[in-house]
């Protein structure tokens, strides 16, 4: 058993754009552009950045939710790439995904117990009375109910429909969670309730979970180790306390500088970003930060900076990281 549960070289997932009269392919959405990390068992990486970086096709692509342009996704061993549809249906039940908005991804016509037994009556597993059973048994361990169970999406709250969304998610027993952005949609009071489960079930099942989100305060209590994400890339990756204390990409400390600090003497540097986010359609050359780096030179504009280890898995991709 090795030590990494899952490893992901080199993924790429580029849209093709159509138009013209003839409506031919006239350009790529380059959405992931050549990402690799890996995940340890029992752990939980998290990964950030902002809107349109490409966190969600990344965490799809993994499942093959999505198929990958390009790249290969080891999966406890097993390269997830090649596996055949039907290997792969089989493959999901260890890898799971938690979404955003779990009122999209519930079914409104089906009450709580239907939705949960779902995935077991998929995967043929399990009488009728062992999957209502446990059905009864997840619903207790995400803090719900038993008599939930004849209820529907809509008599729910936002929490608590997360919290269905992160048992159906459990029924198979997985190995793996992707929660993509699992508490963006709720209130801020909800969001440490949902925080606490998650990491509740990380103990106690020995979850792994790779944690996406737009905001570096919430992956911060959560994760060991923190990638983020520009413009389909992973700029910078290590572990939450490296990433806090020790950012070394201008683009992680412009995100850190808009991160409210408990502490108003903890000397940081403040950048503070200039102009949009460019188009991952039109990316730009070098190292793509560098049109909103205020520390550009030359190089940055003509060269891609290597993505590398510069001291204890400390990740990188800066021409300048050492100034
Ligand atoms: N099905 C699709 N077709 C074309 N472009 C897409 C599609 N899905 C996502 N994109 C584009 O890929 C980029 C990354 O999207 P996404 O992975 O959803 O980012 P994030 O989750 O970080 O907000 C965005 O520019 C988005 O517009
Ligand atoms: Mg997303």
């Amino acid at each position: 058993m090795t030590e990494e549960l899952l490893v992901v070289k080199n993924l790429k997932k580029y849209y093709p754009i159509t138009g013209g009269v003839l409506g031919g392919e006239i350009g790529v959405v380059k959405a992931v552009d050549d990402v690799s990390f890996t995940v340890k068992r029992g752990e939980t990486l998290g990964l950030v950045g902002e809107s349109g970086c490409g966190k969600s096709t990344t965490g799809r692509s993994l499942l093959r939710l999505i198929e990958p342009t390009a790249g290969e996704v080891y999966f406890d061993g097993v390269n997830v790439s090649a596996l055949s549809i039907e290997e792969m249906r089989k493959m999901r039940r260890d890898m799971q995904i938690v979404f955003q908005d779990p009122f999209a991804s519930l079914n409104p016509r089906h009450n709580i117990e239907k939705i949960l037994e779902e995935p077991l009556i998929v995967h043929g597993m399990g009488s009728s009375a062992e999957r209502k059973k446990r059905v009864q048994e997840m619903l207790e361990v995400v803090g719900l109910s038993s008599y939930h169970a004849r209820r529907y999406p809509h008599q729910f709250s936002g929490g608590q429909r997360q919290r269905i969304g992160i048992a159906r998610a459990l029924m198979l027993n997985p190995k793996l969670i992707v929660a993509d952005e699992p508490v963006s949609a709720l209130d801020v009071s909800i969001q440490s309730q949902v925080l606490n489960l998650m990491q509740d079930l990380q103990r106690d099942l020995g979850l792994t979970y790779l944690f996406i989100a737009h905001d570096l305060s919430v992956v911060r209590h959560i994760s060991d180790r923190v990638g983020v994400m520009y413009l389909g890339r992973i700029v910078e990756l290590t572990s939450s306390a490296q990433l806090y204390s020790n950012p070394l990409h201008p683009y992680t400390k412009a995100l850190l500088s808009a991160v409210p600090t408990p502490d108003p003497d903890a000397a940081r540097e403040r950048v503070i970003l200039q102009g949009d986010v460019p188009s991952p359609a039109n990316p730009p050359s070098g190292c793509t930060f560098h049109t909103r780096c205020p520390h550009v030179t030359d190089e940055c504009r003509t060269t891609r900076p290597l993505f590398q280890d510069v001291g204890d898995g400390h990740f990188v991709a800066c021409h300048l990281y050492k100034s």
